[in-house]
């Protein structure tokens, strides 16, 4: 049995995001997407809506679950029983930080390991950050979100 975690902020969720959670819930047995509850960080979007859109974005995929954390990732993954981190890479660039992170997690718990699935070329460019920025000034976001979220971003900053 094979039980995934997929961590990120999902501050939004994106087409990239959902395609790394399509293609990893075909490798492993259980995949829950971790939602990390960032208190630190300023996030547009509340941990509950975050955890809703992807929620929403996952109830056809069985083996698909959604849950929050804080603290580590590793302590979170003992707790749900899961040895596996899925994460995704757009770029070399991400590689760097990417292998940082998943030696620190294998010296911490040497039964974790780190499955890397490289993006799909039309996503290559995609991030949440990408999203925001163009939705803060307006701009067109259908190629990089789901369309019944554009609008809840939108909001966003009309509220701001
Ligand atoms: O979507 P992101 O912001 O790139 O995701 C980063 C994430 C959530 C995977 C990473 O920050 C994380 O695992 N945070 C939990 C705290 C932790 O375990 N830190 C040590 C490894 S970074």
């Amino acid at each position: 049995m094979k039980k995934a975690i997929y961590p990120g902020s999902f501050d939004p969720v994106t087409f990239g995001h959902m395609d790394i959670i399509t293609r990893a819930s075909q490798i492993v047995d259980e995949l829950v997407v971790g939602v990390l509850n960032n208190s630190s960080k300023n996030s547009l979007f509340s941990l509950e809506e975050r955890v809703s859109m992807i929620t929403e974005m996952t109830e056809n995929m069985p083996n698909v679950t959604v849950a929050s954390f804080d603290g580590l990732l590793v302590d979170f993954m003992k707790e749900i029983d899961a040895t596996i981190i899925v994460r995704g890479l757009r770029a070399v660039t991400d590689f760097e930080y990417e292998l940082q992170i998943a030696q620190a997690n294998h010296v911490q718990n040497s039964d974790v390991e780190t499955i890397f699935l490289t993006a799909d070329l039309q996503y290559s460019y995609l991030s949440s950050t990408i999203v925001k920025e163009f939705a803060s000034y307006g701009g067109d976001i259908s190629n990089f979100v789901p369309a019944c979220f554009i609008d809840r971003i939108y909001q966003k900053y009309e509220t701001k």
